[in-house]
C-alpha cells in the first residue's frame, strides 16, 4: 500500500510555531518517525508540506487516483477549503484528517472542518501521535478495501 502525508500552511513552522499549542516537535521530526513506521509495515510513503492551496488540491488528487490513502492535516485550509474537499470527494481518496491540537478546544472558526464529511475519519489533539494514530487507520482502511 501507500500512503501520502500531506502538510497545510505553516506547518513548515512546526517546532516554532506557537509550542505551547503545537509543541516543539518539528515536521522533519513527524517525517522521521512515519518513515519507520511505513518501512516497518511495507508502506510506500510519500510526505510533503505546502503553503499553496492549489499544490495541496493536486497532491490530493495525485494520490486519490493512484489509490494512495492519504493522512492530511490541512492546516488552516480545513477550515476554509471547497477545493480541497473536492479534490478528496472527485478523487475518490481514502483519506484520514487529522491535527496537531484539539481544535474542538480552541476557537469557534477552528470547530468546522470542510474536508471531514469527505474523510473516513478524524483525529485532533494528540500532537504527533495524531499523525502515527492517523497513518495507522489509514493503513487499516486501506487492507479493509483491499480484502
Ligand atoms: C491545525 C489546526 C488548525 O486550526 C490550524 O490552522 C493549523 C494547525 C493543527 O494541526 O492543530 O494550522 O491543523
Amino acid at each position: 500500500h501507500a500512503i501520502h502525508v500531506l502538510n497545510g500552511p505553516n506547518l513548515n513552522l512546526l517546532g516554532k510555531r506557537e509550542p505551547e499549542i503545537y509543541g516543539r516537535a518539528t515536521l522533519a521530526d513527524v517525517e522521521a518517525e512515519l518513515r519507520a513506521r511505513a518501512e516497518a509495515e511495507g508502506v510506500a510513503l510519500t510526505f510533503l508540506q505546502s503553503n499553496d492551496e492549489g499544490a495541496l488540491v493536486t497532491a490530493v488528487q495525485e494520490a486519490g487516483l493512484a489509490g494512495a490513502g492519504i493522512v492530511v492535516n490541512a492546516g488552516a485550509y480545513t477550515h476554509t477549503s471547497i477545493a480541497l474537499r473536492d479534490a478528496i470527494a472527485g478523487s475518490g481518496a481514502l483519506a484520514v484528517e487529522v491535527h496537531l491540537s484539539n481544535v474542538h478546544a480552541r476557537e469557534s472558526f477552528r470547530h468546522r472542518s470542510m474536508i471531514a464529511p469527505v474523510c473516513i475519519g478524524v483525529i485532533a489533539g494528540f500532537g504527533t501521535q495524531s499523525y502515527a494514530l492517523g497513518f495507522d487507520a489509514c493503513l487499516a482502511a486501506l487492507r479493509r478495501r483491499a480484502d
